[in-house]
């Protein structure tokens, strides 16, 4: 029987697509370095019928890629090679929410906002945010263990996992850890699914835990001179507040914000490097001691200017100074690079890295910013106009090598927060060595013994 026919009868025929656009709508990633060439797109409604596609590939041999809100920056999400795709947007079901437990449990195209929301309207808080949290699911969320700008108040995904159901690419389904805050029973098989990228298995459901909401959040936007200064003012700030974020950008990034978006600088003196900080400022005491930091930093000759927000609505225009980075250089088709060291090692990453692009990239403009206050750098390379897009990639990666080996040689890591996917695949020796990476397959080998889910990602 025809593949189609097939899948037609493990989902309805308005659940399995194969005209031209859907193959290339639903087959890529934001990545857009692979031409998508998928077999079909399905949108399972259930578990089951996940499962039921596994077994069916299975038996034909056939291989399947996971897609969420197809935001992803690493090519994780990409058929390019007659895959079946599997589209979670018709699983957006919140199951199940817990005031007493704080957790919502929700099907994994549930999107990010979605359950933000949900959170706040239960006077809780879902504390994972990034710029995209509009589009991306919790599925993708979780397969890629997200971080975004929160990182430094309240974790990464992987913190907020209280359960996860799987199918395996063996076909069997696997509920882990129900919810359970502690379950000291032996391997905790929940944490191989968060960050796996769908290569052992697809997330079908997920228990997600939520917090006591922010009273009255302020953000401050410090003109910093240097990045030891910027170091400086983080040890600073985070000895006298409980910060909820603390992030960076260049001023050339400024730049292109207040070019192409139009935003207002936000402080009148201007500096190589901008510092944003966030702390829930819910009594006088705490904005007095911010107040008191940020001077004691002006006087140390750290900062040279800062702006406070009054209300919220200032808060939010300040922090999209950041938020809006790369929808904004995107028009810029840029090179990213998105490394970690730990945080005590950052300036003297940053210098070495910056070395090396200010050596190779002398005609290329070079962008910094992303989340220095947990050791996350984003490196971001734009095309010239009139570079063929073919040679500006290539010149790029002709410096990945010097780039990742400086981070390698302090421990870091060749991808942050962006997932390996397709596009740091073949990079993944910098951070993670031949007995690592031997496990890492011998585990893949386990829960997905034919190689069918989401083949060619992150491992080779
Ligand atoms: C960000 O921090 O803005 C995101 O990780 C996306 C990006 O790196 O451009
Ligand atoms: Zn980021």
């Amino acid at each position: 029987m025809d593949i189609l026919d097939s899948l037609k009868k493990i989902f309805d025929d308005n659940c399995v697509l194969n005209d031209s656009e859907s193959l290339q709508t639903f087959g890529k990633d934001w990545t857009k370095t692979h031409q998508p060439d998928p077999l079909a797109i399905v949108f399972p409604k259930s578990t089951e019928q996940i499962q039921a596609l596994v077994k069916f590939a299975n038996q034909e041999s056939l291989s399947l890629v996971p897609s969420g809100g197809r935001t992803g920056l690493s090519g994780g999400a990409v058929a390019a090679n007659k895959e079946i795709v599997v589209a979670f947007d018709k699983m957006n079901q919140v199951l199940e929410f817990n005031s007493v437990d704080r957790s919502v449990k929700c099907q994994s195209g549930v999107i990010t906002k979605q359950l933000q929301d949900l959170a706040t309207e239960n006077k809780l808080f879902y504390p994972v945010d990034f710029a995209s949290s509009g589009s991306s699911q919790i599925g993708g969320n979780i397969s890629t263990n997200a971080g975004g700008i929160k990182v430094v108040g309240y974790g990464l995904t992987r913190n907020w996992v209280l359960g996860l159901t799987v199918v395996t690419g063996a076909g069997e389904i696997l509920k882990l850890n129900h919810g359970l805050v502690k379950n000291a029973t032996g391997y905790d098989l929940r944490h191989l699914f968060i960050g796996a990228e769908g290569t052992l298995g697809f997330i079908t459901e997920a228990t997600m835990k939520l917090a006591r909401a922010p009273q009255n959040f302020s953000v401050m936007v410090l003109a910093v001179t240097d990045i030891p200064a910027l170091m400086k003012v983080f040890e600073a700030f985070q000895n006298a507040l409980d910060l909820s974020a603390f992030e960076f950008f260049s001023d050339l990034t400024l730049h292109y914000m207040h070019t192409d978006k139009g935003y207002a600088k936000p402080t009148e003196q201007e500096a190589p490097f901008y510092a944003l900080l966030e702390f829930d400022n819910d009594n006088e005491q705490r904005e007095a001691k911010a107040l008191e930091t940020f001077e004691y930093c002006m006087e140390q000759g750290w900062v040279v200017d800062g702006v406070m927000s009054q209300s919220i609505e200032q808060a939010k225009t300040l922090w999209k100074l950041r938020e809006d980075v790369s929808e904004t250089i995107s028009a810029y088709t840029p090179y990213k690079n998105d490394l970690s060291v730990t945080i005590s090692k950052v300036p003297d990453f940053l210098d070495a890295v910056d070395e090396i692009v200010t050596k190779n990239y002398s005609e290329f403009e070079v962008l910094w910013y992303g989340h220095i206050g947990d050791g996350n750098l984003h490196l971001n390379i734009l095309k010239p106009a009139d570079m063929d897009a073919g040679e500006f990639n290539q010149k790029c990666s002709v410096v990945n090598h010097q780039v990742f080996e400086v981070t390698q040689k302090l421990e870091g890591s060749i991808s942050a927060e962006h997932g390996v996917g397709l596009l740091k695949r073949d990079y993944l020796e910098y951070s993670r060595s031949p007995e690592e990476i031997a496990y890492m397959n011998a585990v893949k080998a386990v829960f997905d013994p034919n190689g069918i889910m989401n083949p060619g990602k992150m491992l080779k």
